[in-house]
């Protein structure tokens, strides 16, 4: 008999980006998943907790899940698949054990599944390993790029261009491609930009976007990159963890 699994979008950090789907999508749900990475995020997951308590019903029972730790060391994509399986492993042992036939299970997603998330993949791994017969719900959110190009005011491409998203690790190891001139950069704890930066180079930051402790700064790279790095690092130290978004233009635009 099946199971359900919903992966709900809740936003990047203002509870008011919670669409009205993802609060039906709540309510319908019997156990919520809430992934525990540890102390840093915790502000993140009691984001998460507080929705729960807000929009599921009180018979929603709330099952904390360890994140097992991503391997130190070996190529980065089979320890990235590692930790995946490991994580489908996790997850399908509480849908097994804890879920009734037709119930729903459900997991909170920051910002939109669809970016830089491995919640999708990790639910179609379930299926794939057929032990929880499982059906998969996508509920859209609003993404952490969406809150960048809104508090900019920018629209993300040039006319009729194209939007290119891509990592920190990924912008360094391969610049942009041959006739891309600018990128969403997510996922960059090293602010690469100062790096790669060209003397004319524009950048779009925006740290703890939807949060009281929002930062949004723009201009050349060569005028505000050291001030974002500075802003970067004092926001970390005060709260343990920080995530920031970028745009970067590698030629101003006139
Ligand atoms: C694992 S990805 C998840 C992205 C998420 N699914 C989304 O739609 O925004 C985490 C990265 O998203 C970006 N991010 C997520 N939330 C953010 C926020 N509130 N402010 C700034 N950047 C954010 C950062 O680049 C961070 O490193």
């Amino acid at each position: 008999m099946m199971v359900t699994l919903s992966l709900i979008g809740i936003g990047s950090g203002d509870p008011r980006q919670l669409t009205q789907q993802a609060i039906d999508a709540i309510g319908e749900l019997d156990i919520a998943l809430v992934l525990d990475k540890g102390s840093d995020s915790s502000e993140l997951r009691l984001l998460r907790e507080e929705l729960l308590r807000r929009f599921g019903r009180s018979s929603l029972r709330v099952v904390r899940l360890p994140d097992p730790p991503r391997a130190a060391s070996g190529e980065y994509l089979a320890r990235v698949a590692a930790w995946h399986e490991q994580r489908a492993e996790r997850w399908e042992e509480v849908l097994r054990e804890q879920l009734s036939p037709q119930q729903t299970a459900g997991i909170l997603v920051w910002g939109d599944p669809a970016f830089y998330d491995s919640t999708i993949r990790i639910a179609q791994t379930i299926q794939q390993r057929g032990v929880v017969p499982l059906e998969v719900k996508v509920i859209p959110g609003i993404s952490s790029i969406q809150l960048l190009a809104a508090g900019h005011q920018i629209a993300l491409n040039q006319l009729n261009g194209t939007i290119h998203i891509t990592t920190g690790r990924r912008l360094r190891d391969e610049g942009l491609p041959e006739g891309v001139d600018e990128a969403v950069v997510m996922l960059d704890g090293q602010c690469s930009f100062l790096q790669l930066a060209t003397p004319d180079s524009e950048i779009f930051w925006g740290a703890c976007l939807g949060s009281a402790d929002e930062q949004l700064i723009h201009g050349r790279v060569a005028e505000v990159g050291e001030r974002i790095r500075e802003v970067r690092d004092k926001l970390r130290e005060r709260k343990g963890w920080v995530m920031d978004i970028y745009l970067l233009r590698q030629k101003a635009q006139s």
